[in-house]
């Protein structure tokens, strides 16, 4: 099985269940407040870990959540031994969670923007058939993406959030992008999935591209091959942390031997049970419970 590395955010998620997401210039008052682990790099890290791929995560966080951040971490054998505590804030986001599942994130980097060279150098501790995964969280990101690709690793990249320098990243160096149609179309310029696919592939024609389309499913595009997973119907409770769990889910799929397709269609399903709870990192399924919600014991 292939190791995978993931070099990226963690941040303490302040969520508010709304009716509606707020407009500009009001007030409105939450039906329900909490706090809960989140930030793409560990909502990744975990997917991949429950499952069942060997990952470690690289992060940064305060000291003083180091300890919630191991027992967050023990059940299910994620390897945090490249998280580092600062002394300073960890990162945090506010994510406002409205009746429809739909959300609304603001993120405030905290630690995630302080990158250390103690931190990146856990990339040196891999080689050629691994993989990286990256998000767009933290610092530092150019020199990460050639640090790993210099290693001879795989780097796979999930745009997310977009920001404007990115456009000048070498993303000729990425293997894999996973991204969303926002993201497609800041990369591409266009709005229109085909056309988008297109671009995206004639811009990065070595790499393979996920573009994940909510309701309309998922596609994947390497040169010629192509594959298309259908979306599940399902009632969206909050879908914080359903990117992250497809993205997860489907690279565990890739690093234990299995297709693209199949891959696709097991980050479908887990998605489909992330979105139906509460929450971020605590929200992604272990592998057996995909398999109890399609009624497969
Ligand atoms: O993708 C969801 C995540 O985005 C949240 O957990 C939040 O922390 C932000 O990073």
């Amino acid at each position: 099985m292939r190791k995978i590395l993931v070099l990226g955010s963690i941040n303490i998620d302040h969520s508010y269940e709304l009716e509606r997401i707020v407009r500009p210039g009001e007030t409105v008052a939450s039906r329900a407040y909490r706090t809960a682990w989140g930030g793409k790099g560990l909502n990744q890290a975990i997917a991949l870990a429950k499952a069942g791929a060997r990952t470690a995560l690289a992060a940064q966080l305060s000291k003083a959540d180091m300890p919630g951040l191991e027992t967050l971490c023990a059940p299910f054998g994620l390897d945090i031994s490249g998280v580092r505590g600062l002394d300073c804030p960890s990162g945090h986001a506010i994510i406002q969670v409205e009746s429809s599942g739909q959300n609304s994130i603001i993120i405030a980097a905290g630690a995630n923007g302080l990158m250390e060279d103690a931190t990146i150098s856990a990339i040196d501790q891999y080689g050629p058939g691994d993989m990286l995964l990256l998000q767009n969280e933290v610092n530092r990101m150019p020199e990460i993406i050639r640090r790993g690709k210099e290693r001879g690793m795989t780097v796979i990249l999930n745009p997310s959030p977009c920001t404007e320098d990115m456009l000048d990243w070498p993303l000729e160096l990425v293997d894999i992008f996973i991204l969303n149609e926002t993201e497609g179309e800041y990369i591409s310029g266009s709005s229109q999935v085909e056309e988008m696919l297109d671009i995206l592939s004639t811009k990065f024609p070595a790499a393979g591209i996920v573009l994940t389309l909510g309701a309309q499913g998922s596609v994947y595009r390497r040169g010629e091959e192509e594959h298309r997973a259908a979306a599940l119907k399902v009632e969206a409770v909050d879908t914080t942390a359903a990117g992250d769990t497809y993205t997860g889910y489907f690279l565990a799929g890739l690093s234990q031997g299995k297709a693209v397709k199949e891959s696709m269609e097991l980050a479908t399903r887990a998605a489909a049970v992330t979105v139906s709870r509460p929450g971020a990192a605590e929200s992604i399924p272990l592998a057996e419970e995909i398999l109890q919600a399609a009624g497969i014991e």
